[in-house]
């Protein structure tokens, strides 16, 4: 049996690092595990400018903690109204990474997202043009399409057409939860890859809805069935160059999350490398987490690979109940569990 693993310096392609107070308390869990993050831009208000995404930059880079060395990717949220000139300056100033595309009104913050694909077909085209990557919330927001189905008719209805209008674009598309994804992704080549997060690939919507409603594993798109989750563990885990580490990491305080209606979101930053680790294990597969964790993500984005190294040890942990950001409890994911593996 292994006890240690040592790979590259891995990255973390979706999280969400908020503001404030909150961005204070949790930032410091991402940059102890990443090297760079891909930061979600669905603050309120959203950063939908390239001036917004330099100043959403530096109050990040000030708030992590001393002597953690940590690059934020920044994002650009769509709207109806994006401006392709300040979006395509953004892009090659190094201020943004990627684009985000929150359908309206799919998550949290997501109310100025983009209602109709057609509004920002200019802004699309462009982004092919230049090699800016598109990072997609891939989920219909149709109140008559059933929440468990929102991801696969967004495959028909928006994300295959879009990918035969634009054979150019690369698209993430984000913290998959379908089998029906993975077919999406295996059969698009290679301008398409995927993001999974860890609570996709240890939990089904079993862990949601049994026994009581367990706010802190809601998060979106939401855990789908037992079937699902297998595909995911397997694509995660099959080697393919498709598919990275995005640990979707969303924040929420303790009794926002345990309310009468609950914020989607899932607090995973602490662990997650330990988390992934333990669902390769489980696979037989940890001699394919470093690319999954450390290649593919920076290869599909076109960014050079991390120096360094991170080591995780076999080593039994318990996973504290909540965690006080800044003086708010957020429960993270794997609360009172314990974890087999520890981030040296
Ligand atoms: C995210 C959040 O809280 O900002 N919530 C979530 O459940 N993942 C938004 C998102 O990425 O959908
Ligand atoms: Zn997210």
């Amino acid at each position: 049996m292994m006890d240690e693993l040592t790979i590259r310096r891995p990255d973390d392609w979706h999280v969400h690092l908020r503001d404030g107070a909150m961005l204070r308390g949790v930032v410091g869990y991402t940059a102890r595990q990443f090297a760079r993050a891909i930061v979600m831009p669905n603050l309120a208000p959203p950063v939908t400018t390239a001036a917004l995404g330099r100043a959403y930059r530096d109050r990040i880079l000030a708030a992590v903690p001393d002597g953690l060395d940590f690059t934020p990717l920044m994002t650009c949220y769509l709207t109806d109204d994006t401006d392709p000139d300040d979006l395509a300056a953004g892009f090659a100033d190094g201020t943004f990474t990627a684009a985000k595309l929150y359908p309206a009104n799919a998550t949290t913050n997501s109310a100025h997202g983009v209602t109709d694909i057609a509004n920002i077909e200019a802004v699309l085209e462009r982004m092919a043009e230049i090699g800016m990557p598109l990072c997609v919330h891939g989920e219909v927001t149709e109140a008559d399409i059933d929440v468990f189905d929102r991801e696969a008719v967004f495959i028909d209805r928006i994300l295959d057409p879009l990918v035969r209008r634009l054979p150019a674009l690369r698209v993430i598309f984000e913290h998959i939860t379908t089998q029906d994804a993975v077919g999406f992704v295996d059969g698009a080549g290679d301008r398409v890859a995927a993001t999974i997060t860890p609570q996709h690939l240890h939990i089904n919507r079993n862990a949601m809805l049994v026994g009581g409603m367990r706010p802190h594993n809601y998060c979106l798109p939401v855990a789908k069935r037992e079937t699902h989750r297998l595909a995911l563990r397997k694509a995660a885990t099959s080697g393919s160059a498709s598919y990275f580490l995005g640990t979707d990491s969303a924040p929420h305080a303790q009794d926002a999350k345990e309310s009468a209606c609950g914020c989607a979101g899932i607090f995973n930053a602490p662990f997650a490398l330990e988390s992934y680790l333990a669902v390769f294990e489980e696979e037989g597969a940890i001699d394919r987490f470093e690319a999954f964790a450390s290649e593919n993500g920076p290869r599909f984005y076109g960014l050079p690979l991390n120096e360094g190294t991170v080591t995780l040890r076999r080593e039994e942990h318990d996973v504290l109940a909540a965690f006080d950001a800044e003086g708010t409890p957020v429960v993270p994911f794997h609360a009172g569990d314990t974890l087999r593996w520890k981030l040296a």
